[in-house]
């Protein structure tokens, strides 16, 4: 879905719908919008099985998605059905793809530059130590040097290089003038790699993320 969007995107002529919908991709948009459909109507059930039948429970783990069930089901008037598939569609391409793609690139980043990679292992065997019990949020918390080197890797692969807004009035830029609902490409990626902002732009620097350097 994500290449086909992105193509999509990339190709002003496969814009408008009276040309997309005649090609294969939209055969296949189709396909994947009935799959990803009937996957979440797979979990909404198994969520509601898990609530309502006695499922017997090894941990107390608690999806978030049955949490969400159980509060509609008792505020039935704020929100119907098909918006909460549709939100759960949200959360569910939100959270799976971006934290697979971000950890990845940590570890390639760890991979590639081992000095910064040995001070946050130091880090982390000196806060959590080898063979402790589940780490909590407080210790999360404490691991700084982790945080600035995850940050750095947020910064070199924005899992969205380009976000899209609408201005919602006429906005003075300089000396230009943004009109009321134009569209608005923000480039993150270009700014995460400008000179003006970074000492090392195409580098993994945690560093960039220094407290003294974060306050300039
Ligand atoms: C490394 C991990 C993640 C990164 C880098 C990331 C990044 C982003 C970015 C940049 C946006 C804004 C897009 C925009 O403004 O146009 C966004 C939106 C969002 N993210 Fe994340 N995200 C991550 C993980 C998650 C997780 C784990 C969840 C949920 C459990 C989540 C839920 C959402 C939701 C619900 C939105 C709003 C989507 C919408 O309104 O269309 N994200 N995320």
């Amino acid at each position: 879905m994500y290449n086909l969007g992105f193509n999509r995107m990339a190709k002003p002529w496969l814009h408008p719908d009276i040309i997309y919908n005649i090609l294969p991709d939209k055969k296949r948009h189709d396909d994947i919008v009935l799959h990803l459909n009937s996957f979440i109507k797979q979990c909404i059930i198994e969520s509601w099985q898990r609530r309502k039948l006695s499922v017997k429970k090894d941990h107390n783990f608690v999806p978030v998605i049955d949490k969400l069930g159980e509060y509609i089901e008792n505020n039935q008037n704020q929100i119907n059905s098909e918006d909460f598939m549709n939100h759960l569609m949200t959360l569910f391409t939100a959270a799976f793809d971006t934290i697979t793609i971000i950890s990845s690139f940590a570890v390639l980043c760890f991979g590639m530059y081992p000095e910064y990679q040995k001070k946050a292992v130091e880090e982390i065997r000196e806060i959590i130590g080898e063979n402790t019990p589940p780490v909590t949020i407080s210790d999360i918390n404490k691991l700084t040097y982790l945080s600035m080197c995850i940050k750095d890797v947020l910064r070199l692969f924005p899992i969205a290089p380009y976000i899209l807004r609408q201005t919602q009035e006429d906005y003075q830029l300089d000396k230009w003038v943004i009109p009321k609902e134009a569209a608005i490409v923000v480039g993150i990626f270009e700014v995460h790699r400008d000179k003006a902002y970074w000492k090392c732009p195409d580098h993994f620097f945690p560093d960039h993320f220094l407290p003294s350097a974060v306050k300039k």
